[in-house]
């Protein structure tokens, strides 16, 4: 009998051959948005998730964040990314505008992410402050919001964990 094949591990060159060559056009259906981050390096790890699923990202316009995003990103090509003033400002208008806001949260109506359905209109998904959440005033302009259960000890998963599990069920990608 014949030992199994064991597994390829695709390589760069392969992988890079079945990628796109340019970035997703940015079709603005899907929009991450870490409106009140602390941690640059979780921006980095938004964008290449943002990448991935063909989203954008909306952060706050801060000098801190653009550095933060120009030495986070890996990628070769430029991304999609929207740059907010005034976050509660920015997240009425989303609404004004015929967007679903979904909150990213732990809160006592939260719906459990095995319920979340692929968007079927334009989404922004608004994550919270590492160390805050998501403010109340802001809460108050969300549509809905989803917790992804934890089994562990932790109170929390880290907020670009959260965010990157969220948007890849709103992608229809899992
Ligand atoms: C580290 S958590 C914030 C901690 C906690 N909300 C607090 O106030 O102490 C940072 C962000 O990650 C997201 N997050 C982390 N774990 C989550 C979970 N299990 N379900 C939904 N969102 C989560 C939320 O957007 C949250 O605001």
């Amino acid at each position: 009998m014949n030992a199994p094949r064991p597994m390829w591990v695709r390589t760069r060159t392969e992988l890079r051959d079945v990628r796109r060559r340019r970035p997703n056009p940015c079709l603005d259906h899907l929009v991450i948005a870490p409106l009140w981050p602390k941690y640059g390096v979780n921006l980095g790890t938004l964008l290449r998730t943002s990448d991935a699923v063909g989203a954008c990202l909306a952060v706050p316009r801060k000098p801190w964040i653009r550095d933060a995003l120009a030495k986070g990103n890996t990628l070769r090509q430029p991304s999609c990314v929207h740059w907010v003033n005034e976050p509660l400002a920015w997240l009425a208008a989303q609404r004004i505008a015929g967007s679903h806001v979904i909150g990213v949260e732990l809160t006592d109506e939260s719906i459990r992410l095995v319920e979340l359905r692929p968007a079927r209109r334009r989404t922004v998904v608004v994550l919270g402050h590492e160390s805050d959440g998501i403010p109340p005033e802001a809460t108050e302009l969300l549509d809905m919001a989803v917790e992804i259960p934890m089994l562990g000890t932790g109170q929390s998963l880290n907020m670009a964990v959260a965010g990157s599990l969220v948007v890849y069920k709103l992608a229809g990608l899992v």
